[in-house]
């Protein structure tokens, strides 16, 4: 490739040029191109929009810096074509470039030639399909699960709840289940999904954050079922604010026709809004006298602190013949709760047991469960009922 063949290339197209080794090379080998000098925080949230090619000079920044730039394009939904070059650039830094579509690596220092044809290589190379954004729809249906004590199924019936979901549309990533369980939730095992909402990333893009975006943080499980779950981390909840977790539930709300939300159940700065935008509140309860008072008193708290008039729907978990137990019968539960209860799910520990250890949902792995039977009752009827109010 001849250093007249880039030029041409070049001309006319938007380069985007981060850190000073580039910036004395725009009377040579990258003439003709409109140049716009910036820092790495330019590189949040880019797309095809902004430049038509980003030439970054690894040697002038730190490693993290580096690292946390590259990062975030890697993340962008539609990156255009990058090239790096350093002398020695750090292992992440070349791991993230290795998931770009279009990347190329320079060896510094580089002669005017190389760059030419690094230049030139990327600028030939096809553009990558545009990735597939959930297609918009009138309005999300959002429905959120809580656990009234910890180990009551919450994360069981969430995943129970999308997979059901998930059989009634005919839509590609039409659902999308997340787990705001941000530490340690379990609901990427249970699916035996892997995680990939990195949350320092999603808190460094919250203000440009769109559908399009969103893609690059959330996990296909199936055709219809998407996953927003980040990978276990203690500090988690300490890593996004109130605006991300609100901004991240708007953008799914705009992309899918539902969402799952399976939510902690210890209160966060998000909670009470997160649930004033839902469409249903299921409380979930065990069939023990400490849970069915904690369900109580949660649902009055939700109840209360929504002002809204809407209630939380109590969901009797692992309900048991009574032959198995001194459990509290079905009436008797809900003589404790004050209200009625909105459905029971069977106990079933074997479905439940084959669906955690396989990862995968029960309807998967034990599709003739009561648990699946019970869920896809609910499910009808709360759908019901979300598409009579709809058509009111
Ligand atoms: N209906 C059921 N029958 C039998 N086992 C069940 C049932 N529902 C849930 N389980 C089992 O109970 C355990 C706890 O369930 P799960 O993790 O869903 O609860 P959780 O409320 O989300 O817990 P956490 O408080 O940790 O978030 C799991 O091993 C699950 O497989
Ligand atoms: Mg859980």
């Amino acid at each position: 490739m001849s250093p007249q063949s880039s030029t041409s290339l070049l001309t006319g197209r938007r380069v985007l040029v981060v850190g000073p080794a580039f910036a004395a090379l725009a009377q040579g080998p990258l003439a003709g191109a409109v140049l716009e000098q910036a820092g790495l925080e330019r590189l949040i949230g880019i797309g095809r929009g902004d430049a038509d090619l980003i030439l970054i000079d690894a040697d002038a920044f730190a490693p993290p810096a580096l690292a946390a730039g590259v990062q975030a394009l890697a993340l962008a939904a539609a990156p255009p074509p990058v090239l790096v070059a350093g002398a020695h650039l750090p292992a992440a830094v070349a791991r993230d470039l290795l998931r770009l579509d279009r990347s190329d690596i320079l060896d510094a220092p580089f002669a005017p030639e190389a760059l030419t044809a690094a230049v030139a290589g990327l600028l030939t190379q096809p553009e990558p399909a545009a990735p597939t954004v959930p297609q918009a729809h009138d309005v999300a249906r959002c429905w959120a699960v809580i656990g009234a004590v910890g180990g009551s199924g919450a994360s069981t019936i969430a995943v129970e709840i999308a997979t059901q979901l998930c059989g009634r549309q005919a839509k590609e990533k039409s659902v999308c289940l997340i787990d705001l369980n941000l530490a340690d939730g379990s609901a990427p095992a249970y699916l035996g999904a892997t995680p990939s909402l990195r949350l320092g990333d999603l808190a460094a893009a919250a203000d440009k954050l769109d559908p399009a975006m969103l893609q690059a943080f959330v996990t296909p499980v199936t055709k219809q079922l998407d996953l927003l779950a980040a990978p276990r981390d203690p500090g988690a909840f300490e890593l996004v604010g109130r605006e991300t977790i609100l901004r991240l539930l708007e953008c799914a709300c705009d992309s899918y026709d539902w969402v799952v939300l399976d939510l902690p159940r210890h209160r966060r700065p998000w909670t009470l809004e997160a649930l004033g935008g839902c469409d249903e509140v299921l409380v979930v309860s065990e069939l023990t006298v400490p849970a069915l008072l904690a369900a109580r008193s949660l649902s009055d708290e939700i109840e209360r602190d929504l002002g809204n008039g809407n209630k939380p729907r109590i969901l009797l978990n692992r309900v048991a013949s009574r032959m198995f137990g001194p459990a509290p019968s079905t009436a008797e539960a809900e003589r404790a709760l004050q209200r009625k209860a909105e459905a029971g799910i069977s106990s079933d520990w074997e479905a439940a047991a084959a669906s955690v250890n396989l990862g995968g949902p029960i309807s998967t792995h034990r599709p003739k469960s009561k648990i699946v039977k019970d869920i896809q009752a609910l499910v009808e009827r709360l759908a019901a009922q979300a598409q009579a109010t709809k058509a009111a």
